[in-house]
């Protein structure tokens, strides 16, 4: 059957309007058509990949089958235009706004401040208006669910959990089930479980508010839920009535022609299958979340796409005799339900294979991806990690395949893969439906997996195990046990079940089947994936939980008769309980402003965002909303893929043929400098030698970004590969020294204190050493740059995403060979930066301007989430080196560390954040004698840069682990040894500064005393003494966080303020937003200065022609020396207000400002303000690093799977000194948003580098930060009450850094529990375990009979597939 010559017209709706599209493209994603051709920019690009959720929207359609509409939530990123025929979408645009009314899921987000930078928050109000319109009084377990494919890495996901809670029925205030047990309200007496009321905290009888302080309480109202609307579901749209009426019509084959791709979308099965017979090679397309990976990133191409959503057999369910029998077309959300009812309806013994399934669903992507994932998709992409093919072979689902030919039956067996991504399905075959059998009686059945994360990630290993007994005995008469990521394809252990069949279920049976598993479940030490040792023990530990699962349910069934099976020990009983998630709890505690304030002061209040009501509508406007140019152009980067090579040759002729091509931009096209860099040793674009892999070598500018993409691509680069260095290569030669092999040591930093030279004789002493892997910032917004020439004196106007103007406008005019007047940057805000956009921005905002500068157009270039990935840099892996001095009774006495951290390519700003690490290798320890050497090595990797914490988390890090094997070694509780060793008030640090207003103690004893320390600390020893394969352990762990630029010229900001003549105010800083609130609490500022509402004041955007030479929106000072700068210019302002004043002292704001206008009088003031006497010396240790120091205090507790390694974080308390609030909602934000950023760096997120530097983790699908569901269950934040500080704007502090290093009490909290595991293994020696605490070091460290089963290879007998670096 030939399709149409020309292409069809495809008819849908966008928020409510109807859109008829003639010439479509079939390689055009519904995001870019909304952003591009519909002009809707709320809908986010975050990565394109379908991991980050930011492109969410409805679709709703009719579906003809089920004679219903339906509403599910989609990612754009991945959905075809072509996909959309009679279907609706609407977009966060199209349910609310700011000038008319926002909808409850956009008011709430906003007013709870769960928006942030606010990239992420249009895709999390979409998913929660799709729940809302599906079910308007939601649990709050669905809340949760719905938000599994929606990632943020602003605010710590809890302010957007506690919003939303407001739309949950069954909850109360401190998110426990209403009066039942685990409400705060019922257990408040009981000191156990709470310790502190929380939420009862605005009531004076709260133990937080002092009795003899009646002038200020604390409270924990960060928002009113009583100003929020209430959901009417009656408001909400109808879906479009033309399309009710097509749906039900019969549909016409569709074909729609791209110009490399066509779209063929036929109506029955027939045509069908003529089709695929027609187009053997052509892919048939049901949710393109496969496919559209494919093209997008493997440079796949598909010229023939074949769409089967209208073919009723295919999506058909049918419940048989043998089972329930799916259409292959059927999405995994209507398989989750259909089972589900099957379930709840069926008895329990005929459903065990659909509760493997539905548990495996239960993890598998987000609901985003579920809601459009075909289940023929997933089995026949035919991955080896596939979450279903092993539950599907190990029931031995049957496989219904057409083609001309006819129809034949398959079993999922052993023979169904054949190898890498391939099955027996022929070509011109079409898998039709998959029926999933009944479970029988006698017959029992699991599914395990294991991810980085639980929530939508891929898997490690995962497994479906299926065991039938003969009848009434515990003889096995069959059994199947098949695997995922274990080898090419899914795989069955053919060999050990032909060993377990006919025998009993018993202790000799597990033994026989691990030691048979370990054997045939074998993998080379080089396997991809890596993890080798961590795989192979999960297979055994897998069979071990399906065993006692069995065995339990053996022993149920068997009624007592306990000579068929044995009973399962109690305390392993644990161990076959899947993962379950506690409702959430919380409590955020502030001091409320003292009685008295005036209500239109809003310094100290929790006052909302000022961008978050804009955010949540999708009106905010970030760097790639900027509407296009006329004649805009569009840029892709040409990099370098080997990490360490001469160029011999650029060719770019094949790229000229893509259609759009404009020119190649390379080194020759610098006006100027190509020489660029923090310290000059970066070139805009390499000229001879490439020294990274993403190293920038040109780039392809073409009229739009799919063409420049494709020429890009079509770039050949010959190389001549030399020797890359990549990973930190030190070894000890005698203690505490280090040398270098083969890495040049770059630069090294000595920081000494006078000690005691016989020091090391009197006390005893322990070396050790720990390594931290690096982090990706994950910002959710790329880096983004749109150059406009302006066509006359070299000007250039800058629109970027960057922490940085004046680094970004020099390096640009540099690089154009103008001077910096003649570039402008401007920023209106970023969608985060994390400190990965204070230098590493201008690498692309240099090579768009010379683009720009070459063809004379506009150039825009939004990174794509890969590229972002591949070429920016992240915070530096540290390895720590520690020899420690120490007295029995656990006090600490000397000190000599050495640290090595990963610079990669160039210095950009390694030596500052080794300076930073060398100044808190205390944390908040007196330690009289220190010796300390930093060095920064260079590697071939993108050069690492400034990320949150700048170094201190490193160097505090490695502290707190020679502080945790210090309190093993004197046996001593560690948090007896820690507070034993905290500094006091008057105390002087290593590098001799004085500490004063020394807090933390104040925050250690409140935190240690509100979360019920000790008697969780016995609760937990008791809970560890009855379960062998789960353990729990707590850590408390105190931070002190050196504010100031160490480089201390750059502790200065600017600020301009002008008034206009009907008052209103327009107020420019030197500080960027990117999410941290800055602005907000600028106008708090400036508005407490000026004595007039924040409402009349307004900040419009950060740029060089406003504020010059302003320092980076960096090292946490921001409010700090931009609030001073604001202060001192209203200041100015009001000096020149007050003659005016004087002579009508009851005059309005707005009388003062006509009456000095009319008298002129300058109604504009610059304000400018530098911290004073700072400046330190390493050579003589002398001078002050530090204006002051944040302090803060954090305990956590967490249970983790010793079988799998799986954790999970049951409770943080934290409590923090952030001086007198400015906005205690903002510093809240702050606090769990950065707790949150350090949870996925000491615990999950891992950046994987093979031996020759190349970065496989390039996005969400492998590198995995924190989701929603990683919280701690129970998160409570206290402000401390009554800390003023002197030396910062309004008796504040600085918070946007400090409190990401509290996330170690989880780390440490980990290892206590991994502790206990090894104590029931004979183990009790501090061990090693190195930072991030991943599923597989934490399994790996909880040694046991399993892991000794799985020994690992010899090293250097292998190249493993990666390396640490
Ligand atoms: C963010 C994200 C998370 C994911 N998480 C998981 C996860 O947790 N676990 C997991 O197992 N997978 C996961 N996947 C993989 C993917 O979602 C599944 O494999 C999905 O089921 C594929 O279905 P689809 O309809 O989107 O496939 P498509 O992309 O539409 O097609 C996939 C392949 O199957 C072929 N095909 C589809 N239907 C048929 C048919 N009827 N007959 C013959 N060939 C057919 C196509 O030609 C194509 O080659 C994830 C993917 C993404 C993008
Ligand atoms: S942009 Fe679509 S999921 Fe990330
Ligand atoms: S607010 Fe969620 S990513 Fe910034």
């Amino acid at each position: 059957m030939a399709p149409n010559e020309t292409g069809d017209e495809l008819v849908f709706f966008v928020n409510g309007k109807k859109v008829v599209e003639k010439d479509v493209d079939p390689e055009t994603t519904l995001l870019t058509y909304l952003r591009r051709k519909l002009g809707l920019c709320g809908t986010k690009l975050g990565c394109g990949e379908g991991g980050c959720g930011a492109c969410t929207v409805m679709i709703s359609k009719y579906d003809p089958f089920r004679r219903k509409i339906l509403h599910h939530t989609a990612n754009a990123c991945l959905f075809p235009v072509c996909a959309l025929h009679h279907v609706a979408v609407t977009t966060v645009e199209g349910i609310g706004n700011t000038k008319s009314r926002l909808h409850p899921a956009q008011e709430r987000i906003a007013k709870s401040h769960g928006s942030q930078c606010g990239f992420c928050t249009p895709g999390i109000v979409m998913s929660m208006y799709t729940l809302l319109r599906n079910k308007p009084e939601p649990k709050m377990e669905d809340i949760e669910d719905a938000f599994q494919g929606n990632l943020c890495r602003c605010t710590g996901y809890r302010p957007i959990l506690e919003g939303y809670r407001t739309f949950a029925k069954d909850l109360n205030c401190c998110g426990r089930v209403a009066n039942g047990t685990g409400c705060c309200r019922s257990e408040r007496e009981n000191s156990m479980n709470g310790g502190c009321c929380r939420g009862k905290a605005n009531g004076p009888d709260c133990c937080m508010n002092g009795k003899d302080d009646n002038v200020t309480m604390m409270s924990s109202s960060l928002f009113n839920s009583s100003e929020f609307q209430p959901l009417d579901p009656t408001q909400e749209p109808i879906f479009p009535p033309e399309l009710m009426t097509q749906g039900n019509k019969q549909q016409k084959q569709l074909c729609f022609k791209g110009e490399r791709v066509m779209w063929i979308q036929p109506t029955t099965l027939k045509e069908l299958v003529a089709l695929k017979s027609q187009y053997p090679n052509a892919k048939l397309v049901v949710g393109n979340t496969e496919v559209g990976i494919e093209m997008r990133l493997k440079n796949m191409l598909y010229p023939v796409i074949i769409a089967p959503a209208w073919i009723s057999e295919m999506n058909a369910v049918q419940h048989t005799e043998m089972g329930v029998t799916f259409g292959a077309a059927c999405t995994l959300s209507l398989v989750e339900e259909v089972l589900r009812k099957a379930v709840a309806e069926l008895p329990p013994y005929k459903t065990e294979v659909f509760q493997a399934v539905l548990e495996q669903l239960r993890w598998f992507a987000g609901p985003q991806i579920r809601n459009v994932a075909a289940l023929g998709g997933n089995i026949m992409t035919a991955s080896p990690i596939s979450d279903l093919n092993p539950v599907l072979m190990a029931s031995g689902s049957k496989l219904t395949l057409v083609s001309n030919e006819g129809k034949r039956t398959v079993t999922m067996d052993e023979k169904f893969f054949t190898g890498y991504r391939k099955t027996i399905v022929k070509p011109e075959e079409i898998l039709l439906s998959v029926e999933i059998p009944y479970s029988r009686k006698g017959e029992y059945f699991s599914a395990f997996k294991q991810a980085s994360r639980r929530e939508d990630d891929i898997a490690i290993v995962t497994c479906g195990m299926r065991v039938l007994f003969q009848d009434g005995t515990s003889r096995v008469e069959e059994i199947k046990l098949s695997y995922g990521g274990m080898a090419p394809t899914t795989v069955l252990a053919l060999k050990t079940c032909q060993e377990l069949t006919g025998r009993d279920w018993n202790e000799k049976l597990l033994q026989d089947a691990c030691r048979l598993l370990a054997g045939e479940m074998d993998l080379s030490a080089s396997a991809p994936g890596g993890m080798v040792d961590f795989r192979r023990t999960l297979t055994l530990s897998f069979f071990f939980k399906f065993y006692l699962t069995v065995l339990q349910k053996l022993s149920k069934n068997h009624n007592g008769n306990n000579n068929l099976c044995e009973p399962v020990p109690s305390n392993y009983i644990s161990a076959t309980e899947l993962f379950h998630k506690d409702p959430i709890a919380n409590a955020q505690l502030f001091q409320e402003v003292p009685k008295g304030q005036a209500v239109e002061d809003m310094v100290g209040r929790p006052l909302m965002h000022v961008s978050a009501a804009k955010q949540a509508c999708g009106e905010a406007v970030y760097c790639d909303d900027i509407p296009h140019y006329e004649k805009e152009l569009y840029l892709t980067l040409v990099t370098s893929t080997k990490a360490h090579a001469k160029i011999l040759s650029v060719d770019a002729s094949e790229a000229q043929s893509v259609p759009g091509f404009v020119c190649f931009v390379s080194a020759k096209d610098v006006p100027g400098s190509n020489i660029t860099g923090i310290a000059n040793d970066e070139t805009v674009f390499a000229e001879d030698v490439v020294t990274c892999v993403g190293h920038i070598i040109g780039a392809v500018v073409a009229d739009t970004q799919e063409h420049s993409r494709r020429a890009a691509k079509a770039v050949k680069i010959k190389y001549e590969e030399l020797k890359p260095i990549v990973t930190i290569q030190v070894r000890w030669l005698r203690s505490a020294s280090a040398v270098s092999l083969g890495c040049f040591l770059h630069d090294v930093r000595h920081l000494v204190t006078p000690g005691t030279p016989h020091l090391w004789d009197i006390s005893f002493h322990f070396l050790g050493e720990m390594y931290l892997a690096g982090q990706e910032h994950f910002y959710l917004e790329t880096h983004c740059t749109l150059a406009v020439p302006k066509g006359e004196d070299g000007e250039m106007e800058l629109f970027v995403s960057t922490q940085n103007l004046m680094k970004t406008q020099e390096f640009a005019a540099n690089a154009l060979g103008v001077p910096s007047n003649r570039v402008v940057v401007r920023v209106k805000r970023m969608g985060g930066g994390f400190g990965g956009k204070e230098t590493r921005s201008t690498i692309l905002t240099t090579a768009v301007a010379v683009a720009a500068f070459k063809t004379g157009r506009p150039v825009r270039c939004m990174l794509d989430r890969d590229e972002d990935m591949l070429i920016s840099g992240g915070r530096h892996p540290f390895l720590g080196r520690y020899k420690v001095g120490f007295m029995k009774n656990g006090r600490v006495k000397s000190l000599q560390v050495s640290y090595y951290s990963n610079g990669g390519n160039s210095v950009d700003l390694s030596y500052g954040v080794m300076d930073r690490a060398l100044l808190h290798l205390d944390n908040s320890y007196n330690i009289p004698n220190v010796s300390a050497v930093g060095t920064v090595c260079k590697t071939n990797l993108a050069s690492n840069t400034a990320f949150r914490g700048f170094g201190g988390p490193q160097g505090m890090m490695i502290a707190e682990c020679w502080m945790s094997d210090l309190a093993r070694k004197c046996g001593l509780p560690p948090e007896e040894v820690r507070k034993l060793n905290l500094y006091n008030e008057g105390d002087l640090t290593h590098f001799n500064q004085k500490l004063e207003g020394f807090t933390l103690r104040r925050c250690w004893d409140e935190c240690l005393s509100s979360c019920s320390y000790h008697a969780r600390k016995k609760l937990i020893e008791e809970f560890n003494k009855q379960n062998r394969w789960k353990k729990r352990g707590m850590c408390i762990i105190p931070t002190k966080f050196g504010i100031s630029f160490t480089v201390p010229f750059l502790n200065q900001a600017g600020a301009l303020v002008h008034v206009y003549t009907d008052g209103s105010v327009l107020l420019t800083h030197g500080g960027t937003e990117m999410g941290q609130g800055l602005h907000t609490k600028m106008i708090q500022v400036a508005s407490r200065s000026l004595g007039i509402p924040t409402s009349k004041i307004h900040i419009s955007e950060t740029s060089t022609n406003t504020v010059p030479n302003t320092s980076p929106t960096a090292a946490s000072v921001s409010a700090d020396i931009n609030g001073m700068a604001v202060h001192n210019a209203c200041q100015t302002i009001l000096k020149r207000l007050e003659p005016i004043k004087q002579s009508n002292p009851k005059g309005s704001w707005e009388d003062w400002i006509k009456a000095a206008y009319e008298n002129c009088v300058s109604l504009s003031a610059t304000g400018f303000y530098r911290i004073p006497d700072l400046g330190y010396d390493f050579e003589k240790n002398e001078g002050k690093p530090f204006c002051y120091f944040s302090y803060g205090v954090a305990c956590s507790e967490v249970e983790i799977d010793c079988l799998t390694g799986d954790h999970k974080n049951m409770r943080t308390d934290i409590v923090m000194d952030v001086g007198t609030s400015l906005n205690p909602a903002i510093d809240i934000g702050q606090i769990e948003g950065a707790f949150v950023q350090g949870l996925g760096l000491f615990t999950m997120e891992e950046l994987r580098y093979s031996p020759e530097g190349n970065l496989y983790t390039r996005g969400p699908g492998m590198y995995k930060i924190p989701a929603f569901g990683d919280i701690p269950t129970e998160f409570y934040v206290s402000l401390l009450r009554d800390c003023p500080n002197s030396k910062a704007v309004y008796s504040s502090k600085a918070v946007g850094e400090p409190p990401l290093f509290l996330s170690a009490s989880v780390f440490y909290a980990i290892k206590d529990a991994i502790y206990s595991a090894r104590k029931d293994s004979g183990l009790t020696e501090p061990f090693r375990l190195d930072s991030p605490a991943t599923p597989e070091r934490i399994r790996n460290a909880c040694v046991d009979i399993f892991t000794k089963m799985c020994p690992s290879a010899e090293p250097g007998t292998f190249k493993p597939w990666s390396v640490r670096v």
